[in-house]
């Protein structure tokens, strides 16, 4: 699974990352992800949790689910010192081809209502609003955007 895309590679996840993972994972989250979670992800078959390096410094991660011939992106984070430098848009590019080589029809997610920031990044990337989950999210309490993108 080991690629690149410009500067940045990406590899499948191993237990070795987690630490550097849950670092970013509790500053990015008001309800983060424990480290089972992520141990749950690593050792599934349609589960391709992934890390990005930059000059070899785990710089983002992304756990994706494929589901039949749906591609969900069940998180993505970018840690905060390098965030605004376009390494979600460069995961992004990287997840939607990942969805295409597996013959994924559409690549779908769900963020918090409040989440501008993510939020314009997947209606960047052509994703569109096709329901709501009402009270999905806590810490805080808040609704639920779900998002697909057609492949
Ligand atoms: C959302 C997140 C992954 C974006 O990561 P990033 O690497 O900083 O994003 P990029 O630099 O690739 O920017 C992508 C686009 O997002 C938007 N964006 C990024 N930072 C922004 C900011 N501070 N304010 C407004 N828009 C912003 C812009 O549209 C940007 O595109 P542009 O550079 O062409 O304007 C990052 O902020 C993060 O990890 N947040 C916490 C975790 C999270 O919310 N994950 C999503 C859960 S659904």
């Amino acid at each position: 699974m080991s690629e690149q895309n410009k500067d940045l590679t990406f590899e499948r996840m191993k237990e070795g990352d987690l630490e550097e993972v849950l670092r970013i994972e509790k500053e990015s989250f008001s309800d983060p992800w424990t480290k089972e979670s992520f141990l749950e992800d690593i050792n599934k078959d349609f589960t391709y949790p992934a890390v990005a390096r930059k000059d070899g410094k785990l710089v983002g991660y992304t756990c994706l689910w494929k589901i039949e011939d749906e591609l969900q992106i069940a998180n993505i984070a970018v840690d905060k010192e390098h965030r605004c430098q376009g390494i979600a848009k460069k995961l992004m590019e990287w997840i939607i081809e990942q969805g295409l080589k597996q013959a994924c029809k559409s690549v779908t997610l769900d963020v918090r209502v409040s989440n501008s920031v993510a939020l314009t990044l997947y209606r960047k990337f052509g994703f569109e609003q096709i329901g709501r989950r009402k009270n999905y999210y806590r810490f805080p309490v808040e609704d639920a955007i779900i998002m697909e993108k057609k492949l």
